[in-house]
C-alpha cells in the first residue's frame, strides 16, 4: 500500500522515458565495447576506420589481440562475420547501433539474402549491484531472411587461449559441461598462480590474472529448435573448416591439452597450432515466417575466480575474498543457468537505463550529450568486483552495506573492490573513485560507500600509519594487501578532501529514511507529480526498497560508524590544506608542487564537507568548527589564489602566468554549499574561452598539451548553465568522442588534436556524468528544501490522520447501525436535536430517538417501547432486548 504511489510513479516515469526512444542512430564511438565485465574482461573494437566487424580482430582494453572470430554459412557458402578471416569473404556490414549496455551489429552476405545480427550486451543495472557484478558477458546471434525466400543457415564462433594470457606459451587445460539448458566450454591454465598478474617485464603487468577459468557457453535445450554443437580444443584452421563444409562441428572435446599457440621454429609469423573453443548453431530452414526464437541463438562469455581479492584486515591477517555471486550460487553451473534464464530481463532492464540516461543527458544539455554518457558506462563496471563480504563486521551488519540477491530479494553483505585500470593497476585508488561520483550519484547511489568502505575499514585497523587515508590499498590488484606501516602518504590532501566529499555527497543524494510510512509513501507519490524528482536513475531493489533511499541510509550509518577517521582526515586537512606542501595532484601530470591551488580548493572542500557531515549527524560542535574553517581559508585562498589582473584563478599561488581548468569547483556545485563567491565562478566563466583549444581548455598551464575528459566536465558542471564556457567544454569532449582517427579511447587527451594519450578505459569516465549529477543533487535539495518549509510535518500528519480516522469511524458505525436496523426493519427516527449516536439513555432536555420496527410483511410501523432501550454501544448482544420491546400501532 504504501510502494503503490511509488510504483505508480515509477511506472508512468518509464513510460514516459519509453514513449521518446532515443536517437542511436549515427553514433559510432571510438572505441565499441564489445564484452565488457570485469578487470579481465574487457573486448573492445579498437581499429580507427570504420568498426567493420568482419575485418576487425576483437582486443583486449590494453589493446593486446583477443580471439574472437565468426563465420555465417548461407546455403553452403561461408561467410566471415567477425575477426578478419581472410579465408572466406567478409561479410558486409549493414547497421551499427550504439546503447548504453549493448553494441549491434548487422552483417550480410553479398548480395545481401540473409542478414546476421550479433548484440554484444554487457549489461548496465545500476540499481541491481547484484546482477551488475556477474562476471558474464551475452552474445546473441540471430539470423533473418532477406530476401523472401528459403536459406540454410548456420552461424560460427570461436574463442581462443588469449583471452587468459598475452603469452601464447602457458599451457592451457580444458573441458565440456553439458547441462540441462546450456552447454559449455572451459578452459584455463595449466599453471594457476593465485592473485597474481602476467608480468611481461619486470614490473610491468599484461593486465591479465593468472587465476581463474574462462567460459564460453551456449543455450540450448531440448525445446530449442536451434540445433547447437560444440568443439574444443581442436585446431583453429581445422575447426574452421570442419565448420564450413559441414555447417556443424562434432561435439568433439580434444584433450591433448596445448599452449595457446604454437609457432614453427623456423618461421616464427607462421602458427602452427591454435586450439580454440567454438560453437555452431544450425537454424535448419529460415524463411521470412520464421520465429525469432527459430533464429536466435544466445552465448555467455566471462571469466570466473573464486576467491577473487586477497585484503588486508585486522591483526595483519590477510583474507581471501570470494566474488558476490557466491553468496546465492553454489557453483559456476548454477550461476550460468541463472544467467541464461535472465536475458529477457536483463535486456529490459538495460534498455530501461539507456532510454532513462538519453531522456536525462537530453533535459539537461542534448542528445549529443547523450552519446557521451552513454559510451563512457559499460567501462565503469569493467573495474569493479563485488565480493561478498564473509567477515564479522559485515555479518553484525553494523553498517549494513549490502546489495539484494535477485533470487530471494534477499540482502547479501558486499563490498566493492576496483582496480586502477591501465594508470597503474593499484586497488581501490581514492582519487579514481572520486572522479566518477557523479554516474554513482545518477545511477547507483549504493555503490558509493560499498566501495568507500574497503579502504575506510583497512583504515580503521591502525595497520596504516599516516594520518590521511591511503592513495590506495594494495599496490597491484586483485592484491588488496594495503601499505602497512607505510610512512609516505600519496597524495594525502587530495584523498582526504575527496573521502569527505564523496561521504558528504553520498548521504545527501537521497533521503535516508526508507519509505516506512504512509506519510512519505504520499510525499513521493506527490514528488513524483510535480516532477521534482525527474532526473536520476529509479528502481526498486530487495523487497520494495528504493535504491537511492538505500545508498543514502548505507552512507550515512558508514559516516557515523567511521565518524572518528573522517574527523582526523579534517584536523589533516586544517592544518596542512591552506599552504599545501610540495605535493602531488590529479592534475599534474609531471610530478608533485607546491602550493597548487587546486588543492586548496578541495581541501576547502573537504573541511565544508565535514561540517556538513557533522550537522547532519547532530555533531553541533563539529559542524561550526569546520565550517568556520572553511570560511576562513577561503578568505585567504582568494587573497592569494586569484590573478593580480583579476581574470582568472591561479594553479599556484603568486605565479602570475599560471592556470589551471578548476575542476575541484564541481564539488562546491555538486553539494551546494556556495562556499566560493559568485565573482570565483564567473571569472573562470569569462576565462576558459581564452585558453580553450579545439578539444577544450588544457587542464594545466605547466602541461598545455593534456587535458583529462572527466575534469573537463566536472569543469562544465562547475561553470554557469546556458554559458558558453559549459558549451564549450561540452562540447569539446563530445567532439574527442565522434574524433574517429583515435584507436583506443583514453581519459587524458591532446587538446590542440584530440589524440587519446594514454589512462585507456578507465572507470573515471563516469565524470561525464558531472551535469546529470549536478542535477540530481539540486533535486534532492530542493525536495529537503520544500519538505522542510511545508507546514504538514510528520506529526501533524499523523495527527490528522488520526482524526480522520476516529470521524471516519463513527460515521461507518453509525451508517452499519442504519443498514444493519435498516435490514431488520428498524426504522430510526429522531425526537428533538439528538447527537447521531441517538443516545436514547442520556436523553435530557426533550432529546430523543425513538426507534420503529416495521414488520416486513404487513409493511405496518410499531415504535418501541422503554424495554427496547438498548446502548448503541454495546451493539449486538442487545438485540433480543428490542425483540421484547411493546409495539405500538402506527
Ligand atoms: C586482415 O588480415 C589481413 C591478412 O592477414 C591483413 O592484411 C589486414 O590488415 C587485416 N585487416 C585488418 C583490418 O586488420
Ligand atoms: C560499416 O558500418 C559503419 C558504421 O555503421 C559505417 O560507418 C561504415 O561505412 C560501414 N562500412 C561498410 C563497408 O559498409
Ligand atoms: C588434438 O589436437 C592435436 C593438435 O592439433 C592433434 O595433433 C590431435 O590429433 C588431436 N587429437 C584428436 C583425437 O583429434
Ligand atoms: C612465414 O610464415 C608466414 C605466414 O604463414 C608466411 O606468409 C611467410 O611466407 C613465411 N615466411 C617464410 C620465409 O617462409
Ligand atoms: C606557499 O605560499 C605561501 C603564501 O604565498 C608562501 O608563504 C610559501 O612560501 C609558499 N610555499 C612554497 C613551498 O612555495
Ligand atoms: C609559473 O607557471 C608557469 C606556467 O604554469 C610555469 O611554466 C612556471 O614554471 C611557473 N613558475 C614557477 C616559479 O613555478
Amino acid at each position: 500500500m504504501v510502494l503503490r504511489p511509488l510504483l505508480l510513479g515509477l511506472a508512468l516515469q518509464a513510460l514516459v522515458a519509453l514513449a521518446q526512444p532515443p536517437d542511436e542512430t549515427d553514433y559510432t564511438p571510438i572505441v565499441v565495447p564489445l564484452a565488457v565485465r570485469s578487470p579481465y574482461v574487457g573486448a573492445y573494437l579498437t581499429g580507427r576506420q570504420d568498426k567493420n566487424l568482419a575485418l576487425m580482430d576483437p582486443h583486449f582494453w590494453t589493446t593486446t589481440p583477443l580471439g574472437w572470430k565468426g563465420l555465417l554459412r548461407v546455403d553452403g557458402e561461408v561467410w566471415n562475420w567477425m575477426g578478419n578471416l581472410t579465408d572466406w569473404p567478409a561479410a558486409v556490414n549493414s547497421s551499427f547501433t550504439h546503447k548504453t549496455a549493448e553494441s549491434i551489429f548487422t552483417l550480410t552476405n553479398d548480395p545481401p539474402t540473409v542478414a546476421l545480427t550479433a548484440s554484444f550486451l554487457s549489461p548496465i543495472t545500476p540499481a541491481d549491484l547484484f546482477r551488475q557484478s556477474l562476471p558474464f558477458s551475452y552474445l546473441r546471434l540471430s539470423v533473418e531472411s532477406l530476401d523472401g525466400k528459403h536459406h540454410q543457415v548456420e552461424a560460427y564462433s570461436e574463442v581462443n587461449g588469449l583471452w587468459l594470457a598475452d603469452d601464447e606459451t602457458e599451457e592451457m587445460e580444458w573441458e565440456s559441461k553439458e547441462e540441462k539448458e546450456w552447454t559449455g566450454l572451459r578452459y584455463r591454465l595449466e599453471n594457476q598462480r593465485l592473485f597474481e598478474e602476467e608480468q611481461i617485464t619486470e614490473g610491468w603487468t599484461a593486465d591479465r590474472i593468472l587465476h581463474g577459468d574462462m567460459w564460453y557457453a551456449a543455450q540450448t535445450g531440448s525445446s530449442s529448435p536451434v540445433k547447437t554443437t560444440f568443439s574444443a580444443g581442436d585446431d583453429a584452421i581445422s575447426t574452421r573448416h570442419s565448420f564450413a563444409s559441414t555447417g556443424t562441428l562434432g561435439n568433439t572435446l580434444n584433450s591433448t591439452f596445448r599452449p595457446t599457440r604454437t609457432r614453427a621454429s623456423s618461421n616464427l609469423s607462421q602458427v602452427l597450432d591454435e586450439p580454440v573453443f567454438a560453437f555452431s548453431h544450425s537454424f535448419g530452414t529460415v524463411s521470412p515466417s520464421s520465429s525469432i526464437s527459430s533464429r536466435s541463438a544466445l552465448l555467455a562469455i566471462g571469466h570466473v575466480r573464486d576467491p577473487v581479492v586477497e585484503y588486508m584486515t585486522a591483526g595483519e591477517v590477510v583474507a581471501p575474498l570470494r566474488p558476490l555471486w557466491r553468496s546465492t550460487f553454489s557453483s559456476t553451473e548454477s550461476l550460468l543457468s541463472f544467467f541464461f534464464r535472465d536475458y529477457a530481463d536483463v535486456l529490459k532492464l538495460s534498455d530501461e537505463f539507456n532510454a532513462k540516461l538519453y531522456a536525462d543527458a537530453r533535459e539537461v544539455d542534448g542528445q549529443e550529450y547523450g552519446h557521451v554518457v552513454a559510451v563512457s558506462t559499460r567501462q565503469i563496471f569493467m573495474a569493479l568486483e563485488a565480493v561478498w563480504d564473509e567477515s564479522e563486521e559485515g555479518r553484525d551488519g553494523r553498517t549494513g552495506l549490502m546489495t539484494y540477491s535477485p533470487i530471494t530479494g534477499l540482502p547479501v553483505p558486499t563490498m566493492m573492490m576496483l582496480k586502477e585500470v591501465s594508470s597503474n593497476g593499484n586497488a581501490n585508488t581514492l582519487d579514481v573513485i572520486a572522479p566518477f561520483l557523479p554516474f554513482m550519484l545518477y545511477a547507483t547511489p549504493s555503490l558509493l560507500p560499498l566501495l568507500l568502505e574497503p579502504t575506510l575499514r583497512y583504515s580503521a585497523t591502525g595497520l596504516y600509519a599516516p594520518i590521511p587515508p591511503p592513495h590506495d590499498i594494495g599496490d597491484h590488484y586483485p592484491s588488496a594487501i594495503g601499505h602497512n606501516d607505510f610512512l609516505y602518504p600519496g597524495l594525502p590532501l587530495e584523498e582526504a578532501a575527496n573521502c569527505l566529499c564523496l561521504a558528504l555527497a553520498g548521504m545527501r543524494v537521497a533521503d535516508p529514511r526508507p519509505y516506512s510510512s504512509i506519510f512519505q509513501g504520499a510525499r513521493t507519490w506527490l514528488d513524483e507529480k510535480r516532477g521534482s524528482e525527474r532526473i536520476g536513475w529509479r528502481a526498486i531493489v530487495g523487497k520494495g526498497k528504493d535504491h537511492r533511499r538505500e545508498g543514502a541510509r548505507m552512507a550515512k550509518a558508514q559516516a557515523k560508524e567511521r565518524y572518528a577517521l573522517l574527523k582526523s582526515w579534517a584536523n589533516y586537512l586544517e592544518q596542512e590544506a591552506l599552504y599545501p606542501g610540495t605535493q602531488s595532484s590529479t592534475d599534474d601530470f609531471f610530478g608533485p608542487a607546491p602550493n597548487q591551488t587546486s588543492l586548496v580548493i578541495k581541501g576547502i572542500m573537504g573541511l565544508r564537507s565535514m561540517s556538513e557531515i557533522a550537522a547532519d549527524l547532530g555533531e553541533t560542535a563539529d559542524r561550526d568548527h569546520y565550517r568556520a574553517a572553511a570560511d576562513r581559508f577561503v578568505q585567504t585562498f582568494l587573497k592569494l589564489a586569484v590573478a593580480d589582473d583579476g581574470s582568472h584563478l591561479l594553479s599556484s599561488y603568486g605565479n602570475q602566468s599560471s592556470w589551471l581548468t578548476h575542476y575541484n569547483l564541481y564539488y562546491d556545485k555538486l553539494l551546494g554549499t556556495e562556499q566560493f563567491p559568485d565573482s570565483v565562478y564567473a571569472m573562470q566563466d569569462a576565462f576558459y574561452p581564452t585558453i580553450a583549444e579545439p578539444y577544450g581548455p588544457p587542464l594545466d598551464s605547466r602541461f598545455p598539451q593534456r587535458a583529462k575528459t572527466d575534469w573537463l566536465l566536472w569543469a562544465a558542471g562547475a561553470s554557469s548553465p546556458g554559458s558558453s564556457a559549459r558549451r564549450l567544454l561540452v562540447d569539446a569532449v563530445a567532439r574527442y568522442f565522434r574524433a574517429d582517427k583515435n584507436a583506443v579511447f583514453g581519459d587524458a587527451i591532446t587538446p590542440q588534436e584530440g589524440w587519446s594519450v594514454g589512462f585507456l578505459s578507465r572507470p573515471v569516465a563516469g565524470g561525464h556524468y558531472s551535469l546529470l549529477g549536478l542535477h540530481v543533487m539540486a533535486q534532492e535539495r530542493k525536495r529537503r528544501l520544500e519538505a522542510a518549509q511545508e507546514w504538514i510535518s510528520e506529526e501533524l500528519f499523523w495527527a490528522a490522520i488520526g482524526v480522520g480516522a476516529v470521524l471516519a469511524g463513527l460515521v461507518a458505525g453509525r451508517a452499519w447501525r442504519r443498514a444493519r436496523n435498516g435490514k431488520r426493519g428498524y426504522v430510526e427516527l429522531l425526537a428533538g436535536r439528538v447527537g447521531f449516536r441517538g443516545r436514547r439513555r442520556s436523553a435530557v432536555g426533550g432529546e430523543e430517538t425513538i426507534w420503529l420496527a416495521e414488520t416486513p410483511e404487513s409493511g405496518s410501523l410499531f415504535e418501541l417501547g422503554e424495554e427496547g432501550e438498548y446502548d448503541d454501544d454495546e451493539g449486538e448482544g442487545n438485540e433480543p432486548k428490542r425483540q421484547r420491546g411493546s409495539f405500538a400501532e402506527d
